[in-house]
């Protein structure tokens, strides 16, 4: 499972961590950088809720000049917004420099909503990328992750959550 990337991680929780066992705090968690682009590569690569849906509450005039009339609904692909190529060069390549400060500030803001957007946005995303840090930089300070699947073999179900169709076929080996 992508040692290089992982060897990356495990360097940086060291000089974050040391040899602490201590949980982390905020702070800590603010430095993890590396681990962050890595979570935000996932959620664009493997978008957790693929589909939004919206109802217009009044004609909706596209900058194209097509009207979408009031009381129409709306499906959004956020997976097809995360997987455009016009948008990410290889969108089906697993890379975490997709989300170095200087690619980010270069793309539009409205190209990364894993968590959807305006006025509905996900009451919990603050809550959901420090959980996610908090809980895979404790695993990893720990244990080094192997798995049988390969992001060429991984097939997804698209529901209201994307799944995995294979499982999760995970191994985790001591580091100490
Ligand atoms: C990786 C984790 C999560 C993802 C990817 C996610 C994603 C989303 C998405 C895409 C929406 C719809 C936004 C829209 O319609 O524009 C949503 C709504 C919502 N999420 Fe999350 N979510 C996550 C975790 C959480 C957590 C941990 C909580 C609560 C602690 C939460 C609470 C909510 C609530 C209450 C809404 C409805 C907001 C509204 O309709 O006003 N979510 N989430």
């Amino acid at each position: 499972m992508k040692p290089d990337i992982q060897e990356k991680i495990h360097e940086e929780l060291d000089s974050v961590f040391g040899s602490s066992k201590n949980p982390p705090t905020a702070e800590e968690l603010n430095q993890l950088k590396f681990l962050t682009q890595c979570i935000k590569e996932t959620m664009r690569r493997f978008s957790v809720a693929p589909f939004v849906g919206r109802q217009t509450d009044e004609d909706l005039k596209l900058k194209s000049g097509q009207i979408i009339p009031a009381g129409a609904n709306i499906i959004i692909s956020i997976i097809g917004l995360h997987l455009d190529e016009k948008i990410y060069s290889n969108p089906y390549t697993w890379n975490p420099n997709n989300f170095n400060d200087d690619v980010v500030a270069k793309r539009h803001p409205g190209a990364f909503v894993p968590f959807g957007s305006g006025a509905r946005i996900c009451l919990g995303y603050k809550y959901a990328i420090l959980s996610l840090k908090a809980q895979l930089s404790t695993l990893l300070r720990n244990y080094r992750f192997t798995t049988t699947l390969s992001e060429e073999n991984i097939e997804l179900d698209f529901s209201i959550v994307l799944k995995s169709v294979n499982g999760y076929n995970i191994m985790l080996h001591s580091r100490r």
